[in-house]
């Protein structure tokens, strides 16, 4: 745990250091959980939103993309169901007057015994070397056993007494536990209430006219309203999908781990609409599907697994999550929710108008079902980066920070360092700089020495640094050094360009997920 808490620090430390994030108005102290995307971390983000878009909607011919405002009408709200159940149970501690996400505090009880899993895993795997078969030692330890199975009731009992708005159950959960307010150990706690997530706002000039609105918690309705829209103008055929990227906002009680769960975030949605009774096999496709688009980033596969729901949100009849393992743990990454026809059923009929589909094979019209992908930016990001930050021993007994951020998404692609800032060879720098800013987002550096240098495009996770030297004026050779094998090879200039878009294209990286 502490190693976690410590890790944790030095990403978040990190990605300061390197402009890639900082607390939002940080002269007047911050707002709490809002962040800004610094000139690094604006780069990354929107190489990843790229990645996303690229996958879904450049890469299938039925899925397009939309661009909805994040004002929308009232009603939208009450017919998706945010209005009466877009809340989270929330307790107070009475002596700390700090104030909890009940469901959370349960969770966190119930991956601390996980943790003791783990743990018996690594002793066991010292224990028994070579020979050790993991998945028998976790079906068959009756140690390990015992753990699952609590944890397995406790959170049964949640997730029913969620279902069932059983807060008081909830609550004596929390005590039968014995859990406490994390910061101060106080288990003096208030009864279990509902809070509501939406922020509202008003829409006009003057007070008698305003309207009160809601900022979107999510950018799914934007989709469900335009969904006709889309249908008739893209004269789209069913299974189809819409694609979207953009800002959310949600009132979260305990806002907190960074930019993992922030009150201004940004989510990349796809809605994928489907003939009903066709969602069990969707739901397979789109879970495997995202699972590859993850792992086609070459992050390790460890750090990712699914996540059944037992407790199902009020729009859903199934719901997995992709979970990562962030610093502080295995968490919610992305969920794949088969939504049935609840959101286009409900505004059917709060806004009167049709929303069906004229299946031309079945000759009838139905409201389709839906299959929704949902992964939140900001987490990606948190993702990407965090299992990107290395601190690495070097064979010279020194160490090195490497920030080995898959090269499709890394802000730079590469750097430009003249050897030194004389003898004609920032002129050349330039040029190659010059030359390569029309394919790629390049870095030129000619500040301290080249080792140095080095380090600096290391942790700030620049796959490539170019190197201008002496012989460079001899043979129009340079040398390119790569971040993660910190090899240097002689190359001539001509080559650059197609050394750094093997590494870097999109195009290839969008391969391995076929
Ligand atoms: N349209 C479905 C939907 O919004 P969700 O599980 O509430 O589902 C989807 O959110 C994704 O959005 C999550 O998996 C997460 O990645 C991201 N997300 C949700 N709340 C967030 C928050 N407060 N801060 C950052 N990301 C968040």
């Amino acid at each position: 745990m502490a190693n976690e808490q410590e890790s944790f620090k030095k990403v978040i430390s990190h990605a300061k250091e390197y402009g890639y994030i900082f607390p939002s108005s940080e002269i007047y102290d911050g707002l709490s959980a809002v962040y800004d995307y610094g000139q690094n971390g604006a780069e990354l983000k929107k190489n990843i939103k790229e990645y996303w878009w690229k996958a879904m909607v450049q890469m299938h011919e039925n899925i397009v993309g939309v661009d909805s405002a994040i004002f929308m009408h009232p009603t939208t709200w009450k017919a998706s169901g945010h209005v009466d159940a877009f809340n989270d149970p929330l307790i107070d501690n009475k002596d700390s007057k700090k104030r909890y996400r009940a469901d959370v505090l349960v969770e966190d009880h119930a991956a601390k015994i996980e943790a003791k899993i783990e743990k018996e895993v690594k002793k066991a795997e010292k224990r028994f070397g070579a020979d050790f078969d993991k998945e028998q030692f976790l079906s068959t330890n009756p140690r390990v056993l015992r753990y699952q199975e609590e944890i397995d009731t406790i959170l049964k009992r949640l997730g029913r007494s969620l279902e069932k708005e059983d807060l008081a159950d909830v609550k004596a959960l929390i005590e039968e536990l014995g859990i406490a307010d994390p910061d101060t150990g106080s288990k003096n706690w208030t009864d279990v209430k509902q809070f509501n997530l939406m922020f509202g706002t008003k829409l006009g000039a003057t007070a008698e006219s305003a309207m009160d609105l809601y900022l979107r918690p999510e950018t799914a309705q934007g989709i469900f309203v335009n969904y006709l829209n889309v249908q008739k103008t893209g004269r789209m055929k069913i299974p189809f999908g819409i694609a979207q990227i953009g800002k959310a906002f949600r009132n979260e009680i305990v806002a907190r781990q960074f930019i993992f769960r922030m009150r201004e975030f940004e989510q990349m949605e796809m809605q994928f609409f489907i003939k009903p009774g066709t969602q069990q096999e969707w739901y397979e496709y789109w879970k495997e599907h995202r699972m590859k688009w993850h792992l086609s980033l070459g992050i390790d596969k460890e750090n990712y697994r699914y996540h059944d729901h037992e407790k199902l949100a009020h729009y859903a009849d199934a719901a997995s999550d992709i979970e990562f393992r962030f610093p502080f743990g295995f968490k919610e990454l992305e969920g794949i929710h088969s939504r049935t026809d609840f959101d286009l059923a409900s505004h059917e009929r709060f806004s009167g108008k049709k929303l069906q589909y004229f299946d031309p094979e079945e000759n009838k019209s139905y409201i389709p079902y839906v299959l929704e992908t949902s992964i939140g930016l900001d987490r990606m990001f948190l993702a990407v980066f965090s299992s990107a930050l290395q601190e690495e021993e070097l064979e010279n007994g020194t160490s090195r920070t490497v920030l080995r951020l898959p090269a499709v998404l890394a802000p730079y692609k590469a750097a430009i360092l003249p050897l030194v800032k004389k003898d004609g060879l920032p002129e050349i720098a330039r040029k190659i700089f010059d030359e390569l800013k029309w394919d790629f987002n390049v870095d030129y550096d000619e500040k301290d020495a080249v080792g140095r240098r080095y380090r600096r495009q290391d942790a700030a996770g620049t796959p490539f640094c170019i190197t201008v030297d002496h012989e460079t004026l001899d043979n129009e050779t340079v040398t390119i050094r790569h971040r993660d094998s910190m090899e240097q090879k002689r190359v001539p200039i001509s080559d650059l360009k197609g050394i750094i878009d093997e590494e870097t294209a999109m195009s290839s990286w969008l391969k391995r997920i076929q």
